[in-house]
């Protein structure tokens, strides 16, 4: 406890010093998204992050969530400081989209325009016409439908199938998943929804087809957060990343909020939704990434690149549906 507050109270020092603010993801540990609101930096989904880091006066930003998050903020301010807590946080959809086998699967459809989720490398970003994250996913592929567009749709499987299916666009598919969403097990919820018949279930995108097909509200983090406030339940059923229970329980501290199951090796398990990588994000690291040597924090993305990934990038921030 008081070593957590020693950290917290040495780092909001250390953010003033630089001229630095902090971003967090919803899915980083509470104690990063309580640093992040305390010391006026900003928590939100990878579209809201983006956007805030771009429009934000500070010479320097922290972005505690994964690798493409950081990129994304290079991309789009490459004047200012881009740190992260570690350079180590990746993403399994990332992972599993490597640039020429990406470039391969590409060449097979000429004709296709390339969608590809912001989880993604700068290198395969800057081979799509647009970037999207799951807030305005669907909007952006209904608009690319009514002009008549085919779809190539990368990495993510489940959110690609989500999309397909609720916008009936032609769409062909990289077959990525996120290794915490793919784990959420529809029979188990249902059971869980038995116990809890008031409950109303949210369900991140990422997640499997027969999830997402329970579901009464289907979002991004931001938009999941919302669905919490707006639905007249008291109790629900939350199929996403632990780490967004910090803002919904402050947001509704009257309101129940209950971890989806997940299947692990075959055993039914609660309170196992959490990224890997997002959890590197921990005060320690927050603190290393504004003292002394930046190596192993600072973002660097090459120019040519970043020009390229810059296109598709700049059609996502000022999309308006
Ligand atoms: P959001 O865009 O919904 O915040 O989530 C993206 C994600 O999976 C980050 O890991
Ligand atoms: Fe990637 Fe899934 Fe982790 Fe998000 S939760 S960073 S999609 S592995």
């Amino acid at each position: 406890e008081s070593e957590q507050l020693a950290y917290k109270e040495r780092i909001k020092q250390l953010l003033k010093e630089k001229n630095a603010v902090l971003i967090a993801h919803y899915y980083t540990d509470h104690e990063i998204q309580a640093l992040a609101e305390e010391s006026g930096g900003f928590i939100g989904d990878s579209l809201e992050m983006a956007k805030f880091g771009a429009n934000h006066p500070a010479d320097t930003v922290i972005v505690a969530g994964v690798r493409f998050m950081g990129e994304t903020a290079k991309i789009l301010s490459p004047e200012k400081r881009i740190l992260m807590p570690t350079l180590e946080a990746t993403c399994s959809l990332d992972l599993g989209c490597e640039e020429n086998e990406f470039e391969a699967f590409k060449a097979q459809y000429p004709d296709h325009t390339v969608v590809v989720y912001a989880n993604t490398s700068a290198a395969v970003k800057a081979k799509a016409d647009w970037v999207v994250t799951s807030s305005i996913a669907l909007d952006v592929v209904e608009h690319l439908d009514s002009d008549g567009q085919k779809i190539l749709w990368a990495p993510d499987r489940h959110l690609g199938s989500y999309i397909a299916k609720q916008t009936g666009a032609e769409m062909v598919m990289w077959q990525g998943a996120c290794i915490v969403h793919d784990e959420f097990k529809s029979r188990a919820l249902l059971d869980l929804k038995k116990q809890y018949p008031d409950a109303a279930v949210l369900v991140h995108p990422e997640s499997p087809a027969s999830v997402v097909d329970i579901a009464d509200a289907v979002g991004s983090t931001t938009q999941l957060i919302k669905a919490s406030q707006a639905l007249p339940n008291t109790r629900f059923i939350v199929a996403t990343d632990k780490g967004i229970f910090y803002k919904m329980q402050q947001l509704s501290p009257e309101k129940e909020f209950i971890e989806a199951p997940t299947g692990g090796n075959g055993a039914t398990c609660r309170s196992c939704a959490h990224c890997p990588w997002m959890a590197m994000n921990g005060l320690k690291a927050v603190e290393e990434a504004l003292i002394g040597d930046t190596e192993g924090h600072e973002v660097f993305v090459d120019d040519e690149l970043r020009e390229q990934a810059l296109v598709p990038l700049n059609r996502m921030v000022n999309f308006q549906s």
